[in-house]
């Protein structure tokens, strides 16, 4: 038969190996593991669901090859640690057993080892070293790396390399970018010394080149090693690519596989991990650049998630394999789905950074649009339904969406009722806005998932105590959402004010001087979105901050975008609206007029309670799920939703 995507599907030797096609997922920490640094199921589970979705390589990442000195977060799995084997090697089994490569990604962190790297505000005080002294913003202190501790590393990655073959492991990910110790060798920004370590291109690049060294000799000739690099540092006096080009061709005998990302430690998160901001794909000419000078295979990252642009992109040469990050975590299932042309059932992530974020806010690794993430080896134990019931979802939003999937996934008899003309919930407000298209896009996936599992979707329909009694369901789920709070104030009811929730309706006329009342995510990002139109955007808001709602992750980004494009007021209460725009009082009382032509009412949601107990008594067995229980974000829709049809 002929396959859709037949380059991206196509065997890739590499080492002595063969990947069974050209998606490798990119390494992603699970953090759940013990204090020692020891895999559990849980990230045994987390890895392996990769692997079950028919990604080539899997690897297990930021293995530390010497935790005292190494960690680049406060929790990793450590190699040095003496009974770190058994949970490699159970890991490893676990990935293997659905015919991925298992790989490790091995690393150091150099000067931003310690706790205190992903919480700021702690001031551990470890000794840190890096390749020259440095005092880091946060106020640590950097000392210059001994040679001879040099040489310890050297052999650390060694021992590290033989440690997770004997486990098991097939290939070694050897990670010198990102801005942890190898990058840190290989800057001029951060490299100043004298001896063979420092100065030339040559020097800079000796200890990853011994590194290498040491782990071929450890893992012997034809035993894949992948090495993953930094194509610029996006930081003054960082390198440019023509010298990451410089370093692929110094490392070029020494691996089998150069995978090409970008970025440094400080200030370039957005440029590692691509935003929503930007089109996707955009770091595939740097490995292409790359490609060109060197014979080994050349892989490519950074947002990548579509087989139509990833089948061009090796199709053409560019470059011989891709690797995708977030876009296994949205959907695991992405390779198998796209081998089989199925691409359309994809699960897109929404580079809404909600996985990176929880782990800063919580320590766990979770997924906006995939429930099962950070749970996936309880989720090897969900209950099979004794018996199918008949379930009504009243909302077709995420929640009701997702709890119909999962519902009929298990065997019930599923009718969805949905009171608009269409699927998406509140999503459907966000639907004319460029940067938010995979979230409209997320409600088609959604609608032919119920589509597929014989869901009984019917539009259109309000749910009301005389429909569910002529339904009677076993179960009632509501799902109906919430309404946005229009604050008392006067002029509220003026032509010229727009609800957010109706930004994207066809009808709606938005004048060139928008201001925008309520900062939070939605308004900000209808404050981008609308600069990026070339309107004058500004921003009101009460608290002293904007995007505080946002996730650690987001934020920084939002913040950053909203500094070029709008204008942002804080501090400032809106009190009324006139023709001339939006009046507001400081906290003194003082009044001022921010002009505008239109004013976007952004000052959140409230749920439907009156919906809800009108429904309460209707069915023997009634969940309520979702926004109509407090407004919150997709995240927490999809989880209750899908959670609520395990219970059922
Ligand atoms: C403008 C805006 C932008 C947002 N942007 C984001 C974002 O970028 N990222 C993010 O994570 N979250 C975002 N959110 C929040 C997110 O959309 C909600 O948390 C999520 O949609 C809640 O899902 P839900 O299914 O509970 O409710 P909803 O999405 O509100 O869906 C409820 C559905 O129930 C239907 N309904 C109501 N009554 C009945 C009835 N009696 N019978 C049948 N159907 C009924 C409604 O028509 C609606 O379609 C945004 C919210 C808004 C308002
Ligand atoms: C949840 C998460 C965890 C990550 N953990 C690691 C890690 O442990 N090691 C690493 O080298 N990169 C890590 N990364 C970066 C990814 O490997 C990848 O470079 C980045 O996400 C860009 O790829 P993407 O756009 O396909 O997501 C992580 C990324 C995410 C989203
Ligand atoms: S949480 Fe958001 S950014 Fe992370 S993988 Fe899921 S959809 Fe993508």
């Amino acid at each position: 038969m002929e396959r859709k995507f037949p380059h991206l599907f196509s065997p890739l030797r590499v080492g002595n190996v063969y990947f069974k096609n050209r998606i490798l997922s990119a390494p992603m920490a699970y953090p759940d593991i013990t204090p020692e640094g020891y895999l559990t199921p849980e990230a045994a589970a987390f890895f392996e669901l990769r692997a079950r979705g028919g990604a080539a390589v899997v690897p297990i990442s930021e293995c530390i090859v010497h935790a005292e000195t190494g960690k680049s977060h406060n929790i990793n799995i450590c190699l040095d640690a003496p009974n770190v084997l058994p949970g490699l090697a159970i890991t490893a089994s676990a990935i293997k057993r659905h015919g991925a490569i298992a790989s490790a990604e091995l690393n150091h962190g150099g000067k931003y080892s310690g706790a205190d790297n992903i919480d700021k505000s702690k001031n551990v005080k470890n000794i840190r070293y890096g390749p020259s002294a440095d005092v880091l913003d946060n106020g640590a202190v950097i000392q210059e790396m001994p040679r001879e501790m040099i040489h310890m590393l050297v052999e650390q990655y060694g021992k590290g390399a033989a440690l997770v073959k004997k486990a098991g492991f097939e290939m070694i990910l050897l990670h010198a970018g990102h801005g942890w110790l190898l990058q840190q060798f290989f800057s001029p920004a951060h490299n100043r010394r004298t001896d063979e370590y420092g100065g030339s291109l040559e020097n800079r690049a000796r200890l990853t080149l011994e590194v290498l060294d040491a782990i071929r000799a450890a893992v012997g000739p034809d035993f894949p090693i992948e090495i993953r690099i930094s194509a610029e540092e996006h930081h003054e006096g960082g390198y440019t690519l023509s010298d990451a080009i410089e370093l692929a061709k110094l490392v070029d005998d020494k691996v089998d596989l150069i995978q090409v990302s970008t970025g440094s430690h400080e200030g370039s998160f957005d440029k590692t991990h691509q935003p929503m901001f930007v089109p996707r794909g955009g770091l595939v000419h740097y490995a292409a650049e790359v490609k060109k000078h060197v014979k080994k295979p050349v892989a490519a990252i950074g947002a990548l998630n579509d087989p139509y642009m990833m089948e061009e992109i090796i199709a053409s040469g560019k470059v011989d394999a891709v690797v995708l990050g977030r876009a296994l975590l949205a959907d695991p299932y992405l390779p198998q789905k796209a081998m089989m042309g199925r691409e359309e059932e994809i699960v897109h992530c929404l580079r809404c950074f909600t996985c990176m974020g929880e782990r800063m806010a919580t320590g766990l690794r979770i997924c906006a649009v995939n429930p099962i993430i950070g749970r996936e080896y309880e989720s090897n134990f969900a209950p099979a339904p004794t018996e199918p019931k008949k379930v009504l979802i009243a909302g077709g939003g995420p929640a009701g969406m997702q709890c119909a999937i999962t519902a009929a996934r298990r065997g019930h008899e599923v009718i969805l009722c949905e009171k608009a003309g269409e699927l998406g919930g509140a999503l459907r407000c966000e639907r004319a806005i460029p940067f938010k298209q995979d979230l409209v896009r997320y409600i088609s996936t959604k609608a032919l998932e119920m589509k597929n599992t014989g869901v009984d979707v019917r539009l259109g329909t309000e749910v009301t105590p005389e429909l569910v009694e002529s339904i009677k369901p076993d179960v009632l789920v509501i799902a109906v959402g919430a309404e946005p709070i229009i604050p008392p104030i006067p002029g509220i009811d003026s032509p010229n004010v727009v609800v957010a929730n109706n930004l994207s309706d066809p009808e709606t006329k938005i004048g060139q001087r928008v201001v925008v009342l309520g900062g939070g995510q939605v308004g900000c990002e209808a404050a981008i979105h609308l600069a990026q139109e070339g309107r004058d955007a500004t921003v009101v808001e009460m608290l002293p901050g904007v995007a505080v709602d946002a996730n650690g992750r987001q934020r920084p980004i939002l913040l950053d975008m909203l500094k070029k494009l709008v204008t942002v007021k804080t501090g400032l209460k809106g009190t009324r609206i006139t023709d001339e725009g939006l009046v507001c009082a400081d906290k003194s009382g003082n009044e001022v007029l921010l002009p505008a032509d239109t004013i976007i009412c952004a000052v959140g949601q409230k749920p439907l309670r009156s919906v809800v107990e009108g429904l309460l008594n209707s069915a023997p067995r009634v969940v309520e799920v979702g926004d109509c229980v407090k407004p919150q974000r997709i995240t927490e829709a999809t989880f209750r939703g899908h959670y609520a049809a395990l219970d059922i």
